[in-house]
């Protein structure tokens, strides 16, 4: 099956879900390492848990966001994996690790891109007053969530929602999305730029 590392930062419930599938051999992809940008969070818990290998890799260790992203780059590279998956990693990703990783990273974002990219996804998309919103799982490119869609699911906004409550029911149903297309993702690739992208183990 495919090598997945995953990138956290905060709770890890997409995190768990990954983790849920991943002992189905018919999944395709094994959570071989989750690398935060933050120490002491929930998704290290979960990941040390379920005997998941970590590293944190925080950008205030470092003298700039080059040698932080070559850290990272390095730290993700010691797991070989042949699929990258950001869920709920607060950072933007830099030179050096898509030059390693590019074309093998996903993201997974609580809007429908590309309306409201960015840290505020849910809160802007609230602020905007629009009725529909829901998350994407993009390919990871040098932009701020621009990279190419690969899949989406919509999520109504109810009367009364705040940042919190809306979030919430986002969140249920993108932990189905991801899963989902990490699997399908990791047994038969995907399609970019009209070419088929495979990927190994
Ligand atoms: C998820 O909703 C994810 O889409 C979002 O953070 C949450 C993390 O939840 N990511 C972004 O906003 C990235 N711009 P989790 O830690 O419980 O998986």
């Amino acid at each position: 099956g495919g090598r997945l590392v995953v990138l956290v930062s905060g709770t890890g419930s997409n995190l768990a879900a990954l983790l849920a599938a991943h002992d189905d051999p018919a999944f395709g992809a094994r959570v071989v390492g989750v690398v935060s940008d933050r120490p002491g969070i929930r998704a290290l818990e979960l990941a040390r848990e379920a005997g998941v290998p970590t590293a944190v890799v925080s950008l205030q260790d470092f003298p700039d966001r080059t040698a932080w992203d070559e850290a990272l780059t390095a730290a993700v590279a010691v797991f070989s994996p042949d699929l990258v998956v950001a869920a709920g990693f607060m950072k933007l990703v830099g030179a050096p690790f898509l030059a390693r990783f590019g074309g093998r990273v996903l993201n997974t974002h609580p809007a429908l891109l590309p309306s409201f990219p960015g840290a505020h996804g849910v809160r802007d998309a609230l602020a905007y007053g629009v009725k529909v919103t829901g998350c994407s799982v993009i390919l990871v490119d040098a932009g701020v969530d621009d990279g190419p869609i690969v899949a989406q699911v919509t999520v109504a906004v109810e009367d009364g929602d705040d940042e919190a409550t809306l979030h919430e029911r986002i969140k249920l149903v993108e932990r189905g999305l991801l899963v989902d297309v990490v699997g399908r993702v990791a047994r038969d690739g995907y399609t970019l730029d009209g070419r088929k992208v495979r990927l190994g183990g």
